[in-house]
């Protein structure tokens, strides 16, 4: 009897005290997880200062999306109908583009404007110091007025033919517009030599890019070039670091290829690949540190 009291007595008080412990922390686990799914949506409701932006219209890739996104954004400059004369454009030097023109500076095309993909890369970058860049659109807000400037283009150009010539039907003016912009071949660069000879480079360069760049790429010595407007235009400074058209050698080479339309900048008429490339790869250097493109 003592041993069983004494069982009774070492045993049980420990598995009760356990089993209490044990029914506590259940309790305790499911009134918790009750209270956590019946109350999560209240917890997880954003505050009103932290709701994302949602604008339903900021995925819509559509002409009329990109007439909107153009009327807020761009018209201030290039004009309501893109033909560069908007309020603001008088002070400005480089001009806001009349995309009706169809010239575009920066390119990947053979003729007419560039692709959608490369208008939508240089609107995002912008063009300094003048046309400022566009972080802020969404993609869907940006490949939108990517199709408002080719349409803007497309219009003003047929635009311009019926005023100067009555006689013409907006059908035969649109077929001439549709000629002139629509775009080209794409520009296909050659492929890289193994080996990039920047000593090459630098001579190609100095006999075919100085006159302009000046020998050490500073572009201080000539402030007589203008654009296709008769606006002073500068040669680049290349040791800036700032391009237009992106800092990759790639983009480097296009701009060699295709030239600057509008600027003074000429394409040369031919080019071997070992130049192409080898001077891009010099022109580079020039501004080595001061942008993350990869070097040669
Ligand atoms: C503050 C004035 C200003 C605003 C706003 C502006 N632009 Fe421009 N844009 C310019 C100027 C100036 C140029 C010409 C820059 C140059 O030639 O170096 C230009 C050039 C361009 C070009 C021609 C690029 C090339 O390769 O030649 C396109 C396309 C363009 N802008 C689209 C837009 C769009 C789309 C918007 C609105 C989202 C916009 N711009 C807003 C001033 C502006
Ligand atoms: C007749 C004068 C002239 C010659 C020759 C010339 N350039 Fe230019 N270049 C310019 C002007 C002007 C600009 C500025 C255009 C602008 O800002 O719109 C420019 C701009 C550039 C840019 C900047 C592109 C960008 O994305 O912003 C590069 C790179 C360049 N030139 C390289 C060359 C090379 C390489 C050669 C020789 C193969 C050359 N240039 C020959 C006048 C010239």
């Amino acid at each position: 009897m003592a041993d069983a009291s004494n069982s009774i007595n070492d045993v049980n008080p420990n598995r009760w005290a356990l089993q209490l412990a044990l029914s506590a922390v259940g309790i305790a686990l499911a009134t918790g997880a009750l209270f956590y799914f019946t109350t999560r949506d209240l917890f997880n409701r954003p505050q009103a200062s932290q709701t994302p932006r949602v604008d339903p219209m900021s995925n819509v890739v559509s002409l009329e999306h990109g007439l909107t996104v153009y009327a807020k954004n761009c018209a201030l400059c290039h004009g309501p109908g893109g033909l560069g004369d908007g309020a603001s454009a008088a002070q400005l030097n480089p001009k806001p583009r009349n995309f009706s023109t169809g010239w575009f500076k920066i390119g990947d095309t053979r003729s007419g404007l560039p692709t959608d993909e490369e208008l939508a890369a240089s609107i995002r970058r912008g063009l300094f110091p003048t046309m400022p860049p566009w972080p802020q659109l969404s993609d869907g807000e940006l490949k939108s007025v990517a199709m408002a400037v080719r349409h803007l283009a497309i219009e003003g150009q047929v635009n311009t033919r019926l005023s100067r010539d009555s006689k013409m039907s907006r059908q035969d003016a649109l077929k001439i517009a549709h000629e002139r912009l629509d775009s080209g071949p794409l520009i296909a660069l050659p492929p890289k030599p193994a080996k990039i000879d920047l000593a090459r480079g630098k001579a190609f360069y100095l006999n075919n890019c100085a006159a302009c760049h000046d020998p050490d790429g500073r572009g201080r010595l000539r402030d007589d070039l203008v654009d296709n407007e008769e606006n002073p235009i500068a040669a680049r400074d290349l040791t800036s670091g700032l391009f237009k058209g992106g800092t990759g050698v790639e983009d480097i080479a296009l701009r060699v290829v295709r030239g600057i339309p509008g600027s003074p900048m000429p394409a040369p008429v031919e080019i071997s690949a070992d130049d192409l490339w080898s001077t891009s790869a010099y022109v580079r250097t020039l501004s080595k540190g001061k942008e993350t493109a990869t070097l040669p």
